[in-house]
């Protein structure tokens, strides 16, 4: 048991592993929940997050659709949603315009509506990148590498095992 209260909890949260319980008891605690890999790390098959189709946050058409919407793109879109939950986020890009695009969210005022909607992406443990298991892209959609494997999925609640 800490005898110092943190600050701050930071952990994996993107549209696809929301983490809503975690984030109501950090709130209830006064505790500010930030987020680490908030486009479920797309770019790295050791840890990336994906929908339940198996698509990456940036690829992801509901994303996309209400960026469009609003002249943004999908990154921005999950970008902007953990941030009107209260959510800091820290996105990594090693690409000039996309360092830019993930700053620049002025004027991203989701509606409630899309706030629900992206908050239908949320597949618990199951969308989580970090710790989720290595994945393999076929056809343009990650899925996990032992798919085939006779034991899996390892838990019981269908997720992998961290
Ligand atoms: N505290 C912890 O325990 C912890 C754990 C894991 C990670 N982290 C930190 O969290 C930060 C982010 O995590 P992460 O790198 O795993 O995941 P991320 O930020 O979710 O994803 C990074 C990937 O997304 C791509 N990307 C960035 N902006 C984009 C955009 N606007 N549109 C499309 N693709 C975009 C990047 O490619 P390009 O470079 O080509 O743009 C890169 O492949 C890192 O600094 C990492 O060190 C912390």
């Amino acid at each position: 048991m800490a005898r110092i209260k943190p600050e701050c909890n930071q952990v994996e949260s993107h549209p696809f592993f929301a983490q809503a319980e975690l984030l109501a008891t950090c709130r209830k605690l006064g505790v500010l929940l930030t987020a680490y890999s908030p486009l479920g790390s797309p770019g790295n098959p050791a840890q990336v997050g994906v929908s339940a189709e198996g698509l990456t946050v940036p690829k992801h058409p509901v994303l996309a659709a209400i960026g469009k919407a609003h002249g943004k793109s999908a990154a921005q879109v999950a970008l902007a949603w953990n941030l009107a939950r209260g959510v800091p986020t820290f996105p990594k890009s090693t690409n000039a315009a996309r360092i830019a695009q993930n700053i620049e969210l002025d004027g991203l005022a989701l509606s409630d509506e899309e706030m629900q909607a992206i908050g239908q992406l949320d597949r618990g443990s199951s969308g989580r990148g970090c710790f989720g298991g290595p994945k393999v892209e076929r056809e343009g959609r990650w899925v996990p590498r032992d798919l085939a494997h006779r034991d899996y999925p390892w838990n019981e609640d269908g997720s992998e095992r961290a």
